[in-house]
């Protein structure tokens, strides 16, 4: 146990997770619960920088912490807390925005590709909370002085732009902040089923991604017709949809059903329908257990709320630790 480093991390509460989250991130924030002080965030306030609809957040906010508490976040052992419940998220905010360049901002390659996708629609609204967002999510990680910081590759840019918020802060006021790394785990990269070339994402559509909570008939059928190859050409080089379907099979452990259907592969063996019944079969076994799991949470959204309140409390004293100390050394009053 490494208690003495500590672990953030931030989701979106952006709906239905699929398969492809749970596996490539939210499986190892559990796993890091019983090696770091860890604290995970639905990060609301950052759901706000895109256009959205009030009761669609409301409904995410809640399903999102039912979904990560169902998945093993386990308040014996790591704090879940929602971004807006814990306002010093947004004072550390203002007083990141004053020590991160303008320049750096207009470099984030996230910003300029959300606004892209913005400028395509009728009426593009670009907030101006889209581009200080990666300050927003700088304090998130330093508001707890995190040392570590599970992402995607996606996200090294804005974890980039953090390390440089640190170095400005503790030149101009003196070491405070610890640079914040990635902390990159073997994690794999589930693709989409009906294309194989593209990451899983939902955004792809129903028929590309497996949702994690989805029942049997929809992740049966969704294996049944993943894409693979048809058994001619390159033979040397394995297809992307065969390969994502080995990968599944790994990353859900079954890993001697795996080595055994890889050993058939390597023989020449073409012939994926065992292959198919052994990914569905894993899948179904971790969708229907996580699925019991939510329904029994879901059940009582009382308690989920309690729990969250307790815990977004104790990470407002963390965070009150961190703000005293920072005020008094930005030269503001104290409260
Ligand atoms: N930007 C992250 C994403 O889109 C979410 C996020 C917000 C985050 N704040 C964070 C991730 C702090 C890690 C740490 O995935």
């Amino acid at each position: 146990m490494n208690r003495q480093h500590s672990v953030f991390s931030g989701i979106q509460p952006t709906g239905e997770l699929h398969i492809g989250n749970y596996l490539g991130a939210i499986a190892n924030w559990v796993k890091l619960q019983d090696e770091y002080e860890c604290t995970y965030c639905v990060v609301d306030l950052h759901a706000m920088t895109m256009p959205y609809e009030a009761a669609t957040l409301r409904r995410n906010i809640e399903n999102m912490l039912i979904d990560l508490l169902a998945c093993g976040i386990d308040p014996a052992r790591a704090i879940l807390c929602v971004q807006s419940m814990v306002p010093e998220h947004t004072e550390l905010t203002w007083i990141f925005s004053c020590v991160c360049s303008y320049g750096d901002l207009t470099r984030q390659t996230q910003f300029k590709d959300k606004v892209d996708q913005l400028e395509d629609t009728q009426g593009a609204f670009i907030s101006a909370g889209l581009f200080t967002y990666p300050v927003l999510q700088a304090a998130d990680i330093l508001l707890y002085r995190a040392d570590y910081v599970p992402v995607g590759k996606d996200q090294e840019q804005h974890l980039e732009l953090s390390r440089e918020i640190v170095r400005r802060f503790n030149f101009q006021f003196g070491e405070y902040f610890p640079e914040p790394q990635v902390l990159s785990t073997e994690t794999p990269k589930v693709l989409s089923m009906a294309d194989p070339t593209r990451k899983m994402s939902k955004s792809l559509g129903p028929k590309h991604y497996i949702g994690l909570f989805e029942d049997e008939k929809g992740v049966r059928s969704k294996v049944k017709s993943a894409v693979t190859d048809t058994g001619a050409g390159d033979l040397e080089k394995m297809s992307p949809g065969v390969e994502n379907l080995f990968s599944l099979l790994r990353a859900t452990g079954k890993v001697d059903t795996h080595n055994a259907l890889m050993q058939e592969y390597k023989a020449g063996n073409r012939r994926y329908a065992p292959l198919k019944d052994a990914v569905a079969d894993a899948l179904v076994e971790l969708t229907g257990g996580l699925r019991a799991r939510r329904a029994e949470i879901a059940a009582d959204p009382a308690a989920v709320w309690k729990l969250v309140g307790e815990m977004s409390a104790r990470a407002r004293e963390k965070a009150n630790v961190t703000l005293r100390e920072v005020r008094q050394r930005v030269g503001l009053p104290l409260r």
